[in-house]
């Protein structure tokens, strides 16, 4: 399927020279978001995934339909000061801005192997904070799994030592 097809692109948004890829337009197709996310849980299967692991907020929109299908756990990544009970944090910079990244402690358990997804690989700095949180609670990131990679940023240089998904490149 041509994904590309479904996806809006929004010229500077959030910001000047910012050319947005917006998802809504291909998750309010109800046929196509569920090729698309079972073609993402395809890329996951075989691979002994134990939980599946995505950060806010668009990677809930990916990650927790392909848990579900898969009939695993959902780990949420959260942006600092969202999440209540005693977290691990990360420091990571963004392609347009710079934040924190929490996830819950004691929420990968060692030796546990985990699928990370998210809807966009920019820079990779959001993805790269994930897995330093995972691996800290001694998880394996067995796959990781975007819906779009926007290739001229080069985010895939800073995950080559992982098996790295994409549905569709920019
Ligand atoms: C976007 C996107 C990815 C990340 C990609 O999320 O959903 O998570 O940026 O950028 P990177 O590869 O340069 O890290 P954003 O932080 O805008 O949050 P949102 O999903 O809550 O809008």
């Amino acid at each position: 399927m041509d994904y590309k097809e479904y996806i809006t692109v929004v010229e500077n948004f959030p910001k000047e020279g910012i050319r947005f890829k917006d998802i809504t337009t291909l998750m309010e197709n109800g046929p196509v978001y569920r090729q698309a996310i079972l073609d993402m849980t395809d890329f996951a299967r075989n691979k002994q995934i134990d939980v599946v692991v995505g950060p806010e907020a668009r990677g809930f929109i990916v990650g927790c339909p392909i848990a579900v299908e898969l009939g695993l756990g959902f780990v949420p990544v959260r942006k600092a000061g969202k999440l209540p009970r005693e977290v691990l944090e990360v420091d990571y910079g963004l392609e347009y801005g710079k934040d924190s990244l929490n996830i819950h402690k004691g929420s990968i358990q060692p030796g546990q192997r985990v699928l990370i997804t998210d809807d966009l690989l920019a820079t990779g700095g959001t993805i790269e904070a994930t897995i330093r949180m995972i691996e800290q609670q001694g998880g394996v990131v067995a796959g990781i799994a975007f819906m779009i990679e926007l290739g001229y940023l080069d985010g895939r240089s800073r995950l080559e030592e992982y098996d790295v998904f994409t549905l569709m490149t920019y």
